[in-house]
């Protein structure tokens, strides 16, 4: 079944949704300086682009890592920008087989940015390629089959390899290591995701004031792409049922009415606590048996809703399981049994 825009769940998971694409493009920043936020990440790299440009050299390859919506597809759209070069993007799942791969690095064109979104995807004979093609910009080209083939050593242009993942640990460390700039991205401040919502606005031209924007900011999980789709669906309402203009009572009514609860939980937040309160007497619960209990995906879990639930203090990862700490039971107005007490 296809969900609703307004669905509460889909308003405030993390992942794209495909109705959000055009959108998306429209609001994502193109400069380094309309990138709000992620001051270390941003330092990190506005010296090595400065770095590489006055040496004329392309830049080092990058690896921008984070939960989704954070803005790693962003960034490497950005670093394109501002470097002045083309850009191409493929990911980990599209790149099937070697004759591809083969391909794009061939016909790269100096100095451009080659972006590969999920490259914890990657197949393995497909890595193993790109490892020389990182090092030294050569490709091994095997030519012919059987007793007759021969390896064939061809030259690629340099170019910069800007890779994004959610799940960091799952790369091999002879990849890693080829990353000369790993940029991690971390949830947005409550700041920082009204500036979002504020820039946003003013692309949408929808009028709002700081209180709106707060009231919004607040219930984005510390996500850019959260704060842009629930501004959407306010101004929707601000249109409406208000005068068209986001205001603090706007923006609450709105928010209710979406069922968009204060700390922007969705129903999976809420049922991945409650599980662990309810039925493992707050944990700690091992991973598989918290997906298996709510028959989700472990790596979904992990990636796109634990983040935030630890990054808040809602949940503790322990040696032997996940753990809802006090803050959480004190969110649903549970007590906290004397164990857990202990515990913390
Ligand atoms: N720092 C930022 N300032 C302003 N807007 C931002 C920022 N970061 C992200 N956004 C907005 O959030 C949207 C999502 O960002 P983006 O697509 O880059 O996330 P992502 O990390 O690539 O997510 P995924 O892991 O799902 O691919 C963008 O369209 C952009 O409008
Ligand atoms: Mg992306």
């Amino acid at each position: 079944m296809k969900r609703s825009d307004n669905d509460p769940e889909r308003l405030v998971s993390a992942t794209r949704g495909e109705e959000d694409s055009s959108f998306e493009l429209k609001l994502r920043p193109r400069r380094l300086a309309e990138f709000i936020g992620q001051t270390k990440a941003k330092e990190q790299l506005a010296i090595a682009l400065e770095a590489a440009k006055s040496r004329g050299e392309a830049l080092d390859h990058v690896l921008l890592f984070g939960p989704p919506g954070l803005g790693k597809t962003t960034l490497a759209t950005i670093i394109a920008n501002e470097l002045d070069v083309g850009f191409q993007q493929t990911s980990g799942p599209a790149l099937q087989i070697q004759g591809d791969l083969t391909a794009i690095l061939t016909n790269l064109r100096e100095r451009q940015v080659l972006f590969l979104d999920e490259v914890h995807r990657l197949q393995p004979v497909l890595e193993e390629k790109l490892y020389t093609a990182l090092e030294d910009y050569k490709l091994d080209i095997i030519i012919g089959q059987g007793p007759a083939a021969r390896t064939h050593v061809m030259e690629i242009r340099p170019f910069t390899f800007v890779a994004a993942t959610t799940r960091p640990g799952l790369l091999s460390s002879p990849l890693r290591s080829r990353f000369g700039i790993l940029l991690r991205l971390e949830f947005y401040s409550e700041d920082e995701l009204r500036y979002v919502v504020e820039r946003s606005a003013e692309v949408l031209q929808v009028p709002i004031d700081a209180d709106g924007a707060s009231e919004i900011a607040l219930r984005s999980r510390g996500t850019p792409r959260i704060a842009n789709r629930l501004l959407r669906r306010v101004r929707d309402y601000a249109q409406v049922r208000g005068t068209g203009t986001i205001d603090c009572v706007t923006a609450q009514a709105a928010l209710k009415m979406l069922e968009v609860d204060a700390h922007g939980f969705d129903e999976l937040d809420r049922r991945l606590l409650l599980t662990i309160i309810e039925k493992y007497d707050g944990g700690p619960v091992g991973l598989n048996t918290l997906a298996a209990t709510l028959a989700e995906e472990e790596d979904a879990l992990e990636e796109v809703y634990e983040p935030f639930l630890i990054q808040i203090g809602f949940l503790d990862r322990t040696p032997r399981g996940r753990v809802a700490t006090r803050l959480a039971y004190e969110h649903f107005n549970l007590p906290m049994p004397r164990k857990a007490n202990l515990l913390f």
